[in-house]
């Protein structure tokens, strides 16, 4: 455990914009600063950060919280890893204890089977002759921390002899749990690390040495940190050169691999799997537009299409590399070398381009299937802009006006997606409006937290996680350096963590000291009201008597109020 003490110190002494900024482009928007929401696809920036008060929040996603929930949310930290992170960058040191992360377990059976699999491959003859014949020279076999899976169960003996449990090993899909025991799940086969973007690895991908062999390729299962569509093959080696470099996605961990040994070093791959959203963000974070480089042969142009409407959805300029059947990035560039492939990367399509050139265009019906083709993905570009660009190029080329074609495009709107992404905004539904207002300003404003610990007792919200949010203010407000930011790194329920974020961020208009006791006094005359009733239903004819009498002098005192 860390001392609170310590907590609030980091999060007073670092600025949440600065932290930020170093992951994403953030613009001044009058007191915030704003960018494209990391967190989901989206087309105009919605994510906004507040320096006065120290938290962030997407008003299309809904996300939102301290310098600490980012770095949670963005790093995929856990709340005592994003602590020491910036405790790091401020140079105050605090004991650091790994077990705390409950999954340094898992990451630590990784990192051993890496060693291993990588020792092994200095002693397998077969594997580094494969890796010769396929021309990967030793520092990108270092690089990648290539390795080799001997047969023989020899993992599980081996990192039971450093302390690391068979259990741990199936946890991490290192092993497999049969009938008559226990067995290596990677045997037989080179293995390829798939790393975190911080150089943590999570799991492998494995390829028999034999052709023919099916499975070819044989990955680690779904494990707690190993999930596919939430990594890129070689987006950690990659992620200096994306700034300078569009990232080139191809298919095969070979095509990465060769790309990357002749130079090419922005290249990432997807791990095998049906290119997903979540990929698709992490592109985003180094570059708008990403080059599309899969394999020439018909299955390659079926992936390359589902990928491109991927990338429009997710807000990424989507090129393509055109190669011819038969070839893939590995097998290209080993053919016409790095200045042959960068000729290709020269040579890229757009997406409308892409389409003309592999499907047929000549008759007119080819020309009305392409068209609608065309028109469904420039739907899905948000940007106004981009989506003119595209628009006059379809438009030139099919020769139909930009007029016919824009109110085409745009009478079926974005409605659906702004649908969606309200719903996702969270909230409390038992919550009165009243509630809500006196909540939201109790929230964002300290003053009327004070206010209201003093005026009203607890017991007049209705909603229990109101209840729970108030709490935890009215323990936390007479300290000194309460704030907000510290507010919600107090509250634990992520919903409501998001819920009071979401609610300092609403534009609302700031009553009068007065005018906020007087909704405060409103909310405490409907409890009673309630509290009557059910006093009423009971029987209880004391109380009843009791709290309307109360009641009463509440409500005098009210219009006293309002007459001064
Ligand atoms: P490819 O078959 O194109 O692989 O599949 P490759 O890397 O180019 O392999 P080589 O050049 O024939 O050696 C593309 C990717 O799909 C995944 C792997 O990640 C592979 O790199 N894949 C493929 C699997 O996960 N399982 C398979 O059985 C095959
Ligand atoms: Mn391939």
């Amino acid at each position: 455990m860390i001392k609170k003490e310590i907590i609030d110190q980091i999060r007073e002494q670092s600025d949440i914009v600065q932290v930020i900024a170093e992951y994403l482009p953030l613009k001044k928007a009058g007191k915030y600063y704003r960018t494209l929401c990391p967190f989901h696809g989206e087309k105009s920036p919605s994510f906004y950060v507040s320096p006065e008060r120290q938290i962030y929040h997407c008003f299309g996603c809904g996300v939102g919280g301290s310098v600490y929930t980012f770095l949670m949310q963005y790093e995929k930290l856990s709340f005592p890893e994003a602590i020491k992170k910036l405790a790091s960058k401020l140079n105050i040191t605090i004991e650091t204890d790994n077990s705390e992360y409950r999954y340094q377990p898992l990451l630590d059976a990784c990192e051993f089977a890496t060693n291993f699999f990588q020792d092994t491959l200095q002693h397998s003859m077969p594997a580094k002759t494969y890796l010769q014949n396929r021309q990967i020279s030793q520092e990108t076999i270092k690089r990648f921390r290539l390795g080799f899976a001997p047969n023989g169960n020899l993992l599980i003996n081996a990192a039971k002899k450093n302390g690391i449990s068979v259990e741990t090993l199936v946890k991490t899909g290192l092993a497999i749990k049969k009938e008559n025991g226990y067995y290596d799940w990677f045997y037989n086969r080179i293995t390829f690390p798939v790393f975190s973007a911080s150089g943590k690895v999570l799991g492998f991908g494995a390829r028999i040495l034999a052709d023919n062999v099916e499975p070819k390729y044989l990955n680690s299962p779904e494990t707690p940190i190993f999930r596919k569509g939430d990594n890129l093959y070689g987006l950690f080696q990659a992620k200096n050169y994306l700034y300078q470099h569009q990232p080139i996605l191809v298919e095969g961990n070979f095509d990465m691999l060769s790309l990357v040994d002749k130079g090419i070093n922005n290249v990432i791959a997807p791990l095998g799997t049906a290119f997903t959203s979540k990929q698709a963000l992490m592109l985003r974070r180094f570059s708008n537009q990403v080059v599309i480089a899969f394999d020439g042969d018909s299955s390659g142009r079926a992936a390359t299409l589902r990928v491109i409407e991927i990338f429009l959805k997710n807000n990424l300029n989507p090129q393509v590399i055109v190669l011819p059947d038969n070839f893939d990035p590995d097998k290209y560039i080993k053919n016409y070398g790095k200045d042959g492939f960068e000729n290709l990367i020269t040579n890229r399509l757009d997406f409308v381009d892409y389409l003309l050139e592999v499907k047929p265009s000549e008759t007119v019906s080819d020309k009305q299937a392409r068209l609608k083709e065309i028109i469904d993905y420039i739907k899905l570009i948000d940007d106004n802009i981009d989506q003119e660009l595209y628009i006059n190029k379809t438009s030139d080329i099919f020769k139909i006006s930009k007029d016919t074609l824009s109110n085409q495009i745009r009478k079926e709107g974005r409605d659906v997606q702004s649908q969606e992404i309200e719903s996702k905004v969270s909230s409390i539904p038992s919550l009165k409006l009243l509630e809500k207002q006196i909540l939201s300003l109790i929230t964002s404003i300290p003053e009327f937290a004070k206010t209201a610990k003093q005026e009203i007792p607890l017991k007049c919200f209705s909603a229990d996680e109101a209840q729970e949010i108030i709490q935890i203010i009215y323990d936390n407000i007479d300290l000194k350096n309460y704030t907000i930011a510290k507010l919600i790194d107090e509250i634990e329920k992520p919903a409501l963590k998001q819920f009071v974020v979401n609610l300092s961020f609403q534009e609302k208009t700031v009553p009068t000291k007065n005018e906020f006791v007087n909704k405060l006094r409103a909310l405490e005359a409907s409890w009673y009201l309630k509290a009557i009733s059910d006093a009423k239903i009971k029987g209880d004819v004391a109380l009843t008597e009791k709290l309307s009498v109360e009641h009463y002098n509440l409500k005098k005192k009210l219009s006293q109020k309002r007459s001064k």
